[in-house]
């Protein structure tokens, strides 16, 4: 079992990662803003560290003796924070940090579609992520996911206030995008299983679900 720090814990994703990680018997420690919703991992033996994941001195502190960390910190809206502080210059602070450290490996969720593409400014800034991350040197290993599906939060939220905003569906994108959601749950494990992956090291990984759907799915499902 391993020494792990998690940034991003407190939120959808990050919820079902840290109870993943502590059901799996690794060594939790999570770096929060805010320490009363990290209560339920502190209470089940994980070690909470109050900082920003967006501070250096912050994380490179939180990274000390851990052997692997994985990072699920990104925003969907540049406002308040910017895509370029949280989601461009997040990833190459973090991986500074990790190997000032001396981290064995990073572990970065990103999202399918990722590229560099000026119409699509939030797509570019994760790719941009990706890439910052990359130059550092730090070992790691990218996972993208689509749209992971939970009980609360996440992209769903995103759906049903579309699907519910007012006579018309209408649908991000061009229309064709297609998604291949994935339980929190399986992305969870799919995260876990990923640390100590030395195979993986290097590597940009796409997961999704068994389906293929449009967005029009999801929608037409809430309205429904
Ligand atoms: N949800 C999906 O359907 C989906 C799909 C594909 C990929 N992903 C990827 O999965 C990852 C997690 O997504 P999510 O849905 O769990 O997002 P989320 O609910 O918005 O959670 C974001 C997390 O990042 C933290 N964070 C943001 N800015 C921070 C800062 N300056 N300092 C410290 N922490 C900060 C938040 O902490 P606070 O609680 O303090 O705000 C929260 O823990 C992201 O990389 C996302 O792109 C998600």
């Amino acid at each position: 079992m391993a020494r792990v720090l998690l940034l991003g814990s407190t939120g959808f994703l990050g919820r079902g990662v840290a109870h993943k990680l502590l059901d799996a018997g690794h060594q939790l420690r999570v770096l929060v803003r805010d320490p009363l919703k990290a209560a339920a991992y502190k209470v089940r033996g994980a070690q909470v560290l109050v900082g920003d994941a967006l501070n250096p001195a912050a994380v490179h502190q939180a990274a000390q003796g851990v052997e692997h960390v994985v990072s699920l910190v990104a925003v969907r809206r540049n406002h308040p924070q910017s895509y370029l502080a949280v989601n461009v210059d997040g990833p190459r602070m973090l991986g500074e940090a990790a190997k000032a450290a001396g981290v064995s490996s990073v572990i970065y969720v990103s999202v399918i579609g990722a590229k560099l593409d000026p119409k699509y400014k939030y797509l570019t800034s994760r790719w941009m992520g990706e890439q910052e991350l990359a130059k550092t040197g730090v070992a790691g290993t990218i996972l993208r996911f689509s749209l992971i599906l939970g009980e609360e939060g996440g992209t769903l939220d995103f759906f049903e206030r579309t699907a519910k905003f007012g006579p018309m569906i209408v649908i991000p994108g061009t229309g064709l995008t297609q998604f291949q959601p994935i339980l929190r749950e399986d992305a969870s494990r799919c995260i876990v299983d990923t640390i100590g992956r030395a195979d993986l090291l290097g590597k940009i990984i796409e997961l999704g679900g068994p389906e293929v759907q449009s967005p029009w799915r999801p929608c037409s499902k809430i309205r429904s």
